[in-house]
């Protein structure tokens, strides 16, 4: 039974199991539950906080700075669900550190990618708001993704992302027995044309929900798929984007110790050599 309307129980939110108190303002979300762990075990302190259906969280600290991480599930709805209750619970930032299919040639399988967009393939941001608004990352999480990345001397690239609600089809990839549709064959070589630089499923749903309440988003992503050529390796770059994506944590929790002291709404470049 529900406590009210809203569908809470106990005081926590439904499908994450959390309640308030339990997130920081910071939260890192894979897709995979598996991730959390992996990614809480480069903190100094962590508490597990709840397990239910694919929402794993975890909170803890990160060289100091309050952090927590709930895995998403995959895609748009069941990310959609995540950030919703994590609203409610006072989380307002948010970094996706998940995999990828890269399908233009210059990108590596392992190098990691950074989405300062993302082209709305998916169906969750459309039951928000119409389909011409942009799902766009923060930019001060989006800089602070690559001065992480930077930091950590890693093989990064940014650009715009494609997120499908389909790992097969809406990915191009021929469905069992080969199942297509026409317009498979045109989709990679017309996002390639268009500059896209990748594939995955939950940064246009993140994008566009954290906009809409006022949060802030960004992603980063390892490539695990090169779709010019055909390889594939499970897990490839993911230590690489789990890092990255506490760094920057701690780089934005830094950047907004500073604003508060400057009393400034956003970091600019300058605003770092005032005294
Ligand atoms: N995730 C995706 O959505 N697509 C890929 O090709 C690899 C990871």
């Amino acid at each position: 039974m529900f406590d009210s309307d809203e569908p809470k129980i106990s005081g926590k939110e439904y499908h994450i199991a959390c309640g308030p108190g339990d997130v920081a303002h910071y939260v890192i979300l894979p897709g995979d539950p598996d991730r959390t762990p992996k990614i809480s075990s480069y903190w100094d302190a962590v508490t597990f906080k709840a397990s239910h259906r694919e929402y794993v969280t975890h909170t803890g600290k990160y060289k100091g700075k309050d952090i927590s991480c709930t895995s998403t599930g995959i895609g748009g709805p069941s990310l959609s669900i995540a950030v919703e209750e994590l609203f409610r619970i006072g989380a307002r930032t948010f970094i996706r550190v998940g995999t990828t299919g890269a399908i233009q040639e210059q990108i590596n399988v392992g190098d990691l990618i950074i989405s300062s967009g993302a082209v709305r393939l998916d169906g969750a941001s459309k039951a928000y708001v119409r389909q011409e608004y942009p799902a766009f990352a923060d930019l001060e999480v989006t800089f602070a993704l690559i001065e992480a990345a930077e930091g950590l001397g890693l093989p990064y690239h940014v650009g715009v992302t494609a997120s499908t609600d389909s790992f097969y089809a809406g990915q191009g990839r021929p469905g069992f027995n080969g199942y297509d549709q026409s317009w498979m064959a045109t989709l990679i070589p017309d996002l390639k044309k268009a500059g896209v630089l990748n594939f995955e499923m939950e940064s246009a749903t993140l994008f566009t929900l954290t906009r809409l309440y006022g949060g802030r988003a960004g992603a980063i992503t390892a490539v695990i798929a090169q779709r010019e050529t055909g390889q594939f390796k499970a897990d490839a770059g993911l230590e690489g984007a789990i890092r990255v994506g506490n760094e920057a944590v701690r780089i934005l929790s830094e950047w907004d110790a500073l604003k508060e002291r400057k009393k400034k709404k956003y970091v600019y470049p300058s605003l770092f050599s005032q005294v």
